[in-house]
């Protein structure tokens, strides 16, 4: 008897322990502050709902916590922009910078910890103003121990998984999460693009008590994404091999023989490297690099610079003073590779993201809870001026790159991509947004990519053109 009734005891507990765990997910639709703020001469009512918690065994929950924003009009009916409380899109942008931690973006003041800008409070505003939903979460980030890679991108799976899970008792449709971020944050929207519900994060999701949901989204806006990180030193010589002098955030000067002979190695790995991606330009020929580093597909880095172009010559913009621009009535024929070089300047010096000094933030980034940096490249493990230099592990690097996904049947992979990539920005090659969305066209997904004139590395300066690309894919 006595046997029978603790069994009973241990499987009763054992079948409602975690559903009770994942109570404490629910979302609470009464708990609500509402708010008001001005944007473009109207006047932004909404439900807030802040500082969720997302997960039940969360690790830092100063971080692990989401913003909600429900206009209010949805509660008395209100249809906004064709949305209603049902169909209504949810933006879901990050403010991760440096991929350092980052709070979520508040509607009113937001707190200084992460990427932090008007034109961010702007994005959540205008998309409001369209009768989007607003979610944002804050993630874990390199500076912690328990904020190294992956953290950052499970945190947002989980996030994302919490508004799944919740779909039926909030507003707006949760099967049409669009992602948005800059830089680290741009390459977080990259990954939640490529990695839906991929099982490598279910270990990680499970230990934090993420959602019973699913973690794949409807589409992605990246701007200048700085990812395929293991890859990008090689893409950025690839790019600025000629130009000798540098200035990283005001730190400048010139390349010594040493540095420019690193260079040269890396420019020379980058065609094996690219060659074995197979990719494919849009007439279905193979992109090819020759040992020098020319072929097909510096031709089309090219295209997309004289699109860009021809995009600010169309706007009004004089461009005369670029000599290497080709221009003859008013059409950009061409652009000088090297002559943009020069204009474009170089940022960093190589290799550009695993320094030999071991001290980048993507070293940071590569940690453990043990190991404040480590290594992520071959080539920077084995030049390595440190004493006792650190690899990361092979898995810790895979998951932080979407190049690693987007073949892989186990993935759910977004069908709409949006990537913008400044062409002022020297922070990552051009090399690098080109691969992924050649490599994502060629599995047939819909990339639009651009390289806006003259921007430098930043994001959201173009938001009526991205709410007008959302409610495109919205409404198909
Ligand atoms: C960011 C910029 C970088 O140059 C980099 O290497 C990593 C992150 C950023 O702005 O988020």
């Amino acid at each position: 008897m006595k046997t029978y009734l603790l069994n009973n005891i241990f499987y009763i507990l054992i079948y409602t322990l975690p559903a009770l765990a994942q109570n404490n997910l629910q979302f609470d639709s009464a708990k609500y502050e509402t708010l008001s703020q001005d944007f473009e001469g109207k006047t932004i009512k909404v439900r807030a709902f802040e500082k969720i918690i997302y997960v039940s065994h969360p690790v830092d929950s100063t971080l692990e916590i989401l913003n909600i924003y429900i206009p209010e009009g949805y509660f008395s009916g209100e249809t906004i922009n064709n949305y209603n409380s049902e169909t209504a899109p949810i933006f879901f942008p990050n403010r991760i910078g440096g991929f350092m931690p980052a709070q979520p973006i508040f509607f009113i003041n937001p707190p200084q910890n992460g990427r932090g800008n008007s034109q961010q409070s702007n994005a959540i505003l205008m998309a409001l103003s369209k009768g989007f939903i607003v979610a944002s979460a804050g993630a874990r980030g390199k500076t912690t121990p328990t904020g190294k890679a992956p953290a950052g991108i499970v945190d947002l799976k989980a996030a994302i998984r919490y508004l799944k899970f919740n779909d039926k008792l909030m507003a707006g449709d949760a099967n049409k999460i669009i992602s948005n971020g800059t830089s680290a944050g741009g390459a977080m929207s990259t990954l939640l693009g490529s990695t839906g519900n991929h099982p490598d994060y279910e270990p990680f999701l499970n230990a934090l008590g993420a959602a019973n949901a699913t973690d794949d989204i409807f589409a992605v806006s990246a701007y200048c994404p700085i990812t395929n990180l293991e890859n990008a030193d090689m893409a950025y010589e690839w790019q600025l091999n000629k130009i000798h002098s540098y200035n990283f955030r005001g730190k400048s000067g010139n390349l010594d023989t040493e540095t420019l002979k690193i260079s040269d190695d890396l420019k020379a790995a980058f065609p094996s490297y690219f060659n074995g991606l197979n990719l494919k330009n849009n007439e279905g020929k193979k992109l090819k690099l020759n040992k020098n580093g020319e072929g097909n597909f510096k031709k089309l880095v090219l295209s997309y610079l004289v699109l860009s172009a021809q995009k600010a010559l169309n706007d009004g913009l004089d461009l005369s003073k670029h000599g290497f621009l080709k221009i003859k009535n008013n059409i950009v024929l061409s652009v000088d590779f090297d002559g943009y070089m020069n204009y474009l300047e170089r940022m960093k010096t190589p290799p550009a993201f695993d320094g030999l000094n071991n001290n980048s933030f993507e070293n940071h980034l590569f940690g453990n809870e043990k190991i404040d940096y480590r290594h992520f490249t071959d080539f920077s493990f084995k030049n390595s001026k440190t004493t006792n230099p650190q690899m990361a592990e092979i898995q810790q690097i895979k998951m932080m790159n979407p190049m690693n996904y987007i073949s892989d049947k186990s993935s759910k992979i977004v069908q709409h991509w949006r990537i913008r990539h400044g062409a002022k920005d020297k922070d990552t090659g051009f090399a690098i947004s080109i691969i992924l969305a050649t490599k994502l066209q060629n599995e047939g997904f819909n990339v639009d990519l651009a390289f806006p004139w003259e921007k430098p590395h930043s994001g959201d300066y173009d938001l009526e053109e991205l709410f007008t690309w959302i409610d495109n894919i919205c409404k198909k």
